[in-house]
């Protein structure tokens, strides 16, 4: 369903009847419901109600937030990113330790603000809330929240919300797992030009050391039909870079009945007239198909980078954290790539100080990325997440070892990229420009097929606009450019 066609779906709601039973109409009936309440405030307010959501986890949940801003602004709150909003939502992140501790001590600093304003409004949702032991301390430490639901039941927020208006206690709604996915709800776009679209849901990988299969769920894919449309009416929006979102894109449609390939995806979305551009992440290196390589491979418009986490070099490790592929598979995969499509970026995740990790594992780590020589790669230290396989292995590695592994991959890393980022210094390429710089007004900033940044002048009318932009000098991981007529 179109925008647009939503909005009015929801204006045409009868609320003076019992909610509907069906969804999404059923949410279309609370959103109106809420908004009357949010209107009746504001008037003795004589003020709007401002809302505020804070994304703390990867590009899932940051399209995860857009869909709460589509539902709160139906609802009728002005969108401020300003902490003082009279409702705060913190769509949270649990992959990590540190992204937990950031969430608490967030939540330390509004009681102070909630006890000066006592009418203001707190939800805590996403990956974090799916576990028990979150929402126990929630409850007992910081019982000034008011609503807590999960990474399932986003759908159902303006219900929440309103059983929550209509009480004076916490709600707390999370769901283990779930089958459906509910189209055509309202949604917000960070951006103009450039959009996430959700092909999949959840993942069954169960990687011994993440958490991401506990917190949200099985294997979902949306149906093909749902994603072009809604990616048809993004272009005719003005869209003309989409991301194609999922833990494990190369696993999607497996679901299905009939099975229905991510390239055969990726060919449908090629098709759609007036995208530029066609990105994905996340690859789980164990199947990538040969059938993937030769469609991006021909295509003009899904750009030459591939994100391909590699977790790790040793072979024997890789095993230990469940990743289903060898060193050696590794590395022969990444030989197929680059042999059928020469200038791909490859980007990569790589992880240090799993349990048991050795020297002689590190070794192997630093082997693959000399051997593949990543544009960029997002390293992390292993973090034991309760719950998981890895967090009850002998053998966590020190602090001090892992630190140390930790600055000797992080140098190699930069040293490679920044070689290869020099290499393409002096050429002319396709950029999109994003924004304005924040430095400087007078350049503009824009983003290459291989996903690495450029500066160059211009305004902001050439922000969304694909332009010609010559790598004048690199600067390590970015550029300096200026914009040339011709390629
Ligand atoms: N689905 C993606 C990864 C999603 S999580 C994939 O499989 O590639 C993003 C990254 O966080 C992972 O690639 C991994 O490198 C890192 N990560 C996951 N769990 C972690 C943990 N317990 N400690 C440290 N890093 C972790
Ligand atoms: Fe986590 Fe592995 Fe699933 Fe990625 S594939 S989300 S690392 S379990
Ligand atoms: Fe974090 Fe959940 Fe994404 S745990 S990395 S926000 S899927």
């Amino acid at each position: 369903m179109r925008e647009d066609t939503i909005t009015r779906s929801i204006e045409e709601i009868d609320i003076t009847k019992p909610a509907p039973t069906q969804e999404p109409m059923r949410q279309y009936y609370y959103i109106r419901k809420c908004r009357e309440i949010v209107q009746e405030e504001s008037k003795k307010l004589g003020r709007p109600l401002t809302a505020r959501t804070v994304t703390f986890g990867c590009q899932m949940n940051a399209r995860d937030s857009e869909k709460i801003v589509g539902i709160l602004e139906e609802i009728g709150y002005q969108i401020v990113e300003d902490e003082k909003a009279d409702f705060i939502i913190y769509n949270t992140c649990t992959v990590r330790e540190n992204a937990n501790l950031k969430v608490y001590g967030r939540l330390g600093a509004l009681k102070k603000e909630k006890k000066k304003n006592p009418h203001m409004k707190l939800a805590l949702c996403g990956c974090m809330m799916q576990e028990d032991v979150v929402v126990e301390k929630i409850q007992k430490s910081y019982s000034f929240v008011d609503l807590i639901f999960g990474t399932h039941n986003i759908f159902k927020f303006a219900e929440l919300l309103y059983t929550r208006m209509q009480g004076d206690r916490m709600v707390i709604d999370i769901w283990k797992d779930t089958n459906e996915i509910v189209e055509d709800l309202p949604s917000e776009r960070k951006f103009s030009f450039k959009a996430g679209v959700n092909v999949m849901f959840g993942c069954n990988n169960f990687c011994t050391y993440c958490i991401v299969p506990y917190v949200r769920g099985r294997e979902r894919s949306r149906n093909p039909k749902d994603i072009l449309q809604e990616i048809e009416k993004l272009v005719s929006d003005g869209v003309v870079e989409i991301m194609l979102l999922g833990q494990n894109v190369n696993s999607y449609g497996k679901d299905f009945e009939q099975p229905f390939s991510f390239a055969q995806l990726l060919e449908e979305v090629e098709k759609v007239e007036g995208l530029k551009r066609i990105r994905f992440m996340t690859s789980h290196p164990k199947d990538l198909s040969d059938e993937l390589i030769q469609v991006m491979k021909q295509s003009k418009k899904i750009c030459k980078h591939l994100h391909l986490p590699v977790q790790a070099g040793s072979s024997r490790l890789l095993r230990i954290m469940n990743r289903r592929y060898t060193k050696e598979q590794y590395l022969d995969l990444v030989a197929k790539i680059k042999k059928e499509i020469p200038d791909i970026s490859l980007t990569t995740d790589i992880m240090v100080g799993f349990p048991g990790e050795t020297e002689e594992d590190f070794m192997e780590t630093m082997d693959v990325v000399r051997k593949v020589r990543y544009d960029a790669a997002y390293t992390f230290i292993y973090s034991k997440r309760t719950g998981t396989p890895a967090a009850t292995m002998p053998d966590q590695v020190p602090e001090e070892v892992v630190k140390d592994r930790f600055q000797r991959l992080l140098a190699e890393i930069q040293s490679i990229s920044a070689e290869l980022t020099k290499e393409d210094e002096g050429t002319v390429q396709e950029v999109l420009v994003e924004e304005v710089n924040g430095q400087d007004a007078g350049l503009v900033t824009g983003r290459l097929s291989n996903n690495l940044l450029v500066h160059f002048k211009g305004d902001d009318s050439l922000i969304g606009e694909l332009v010609n932009v010559k790598l004048v000098e690199c600067k390590g991981f970015y550029y300096m450019g200026e914009i040339v007529a011709e390629a």
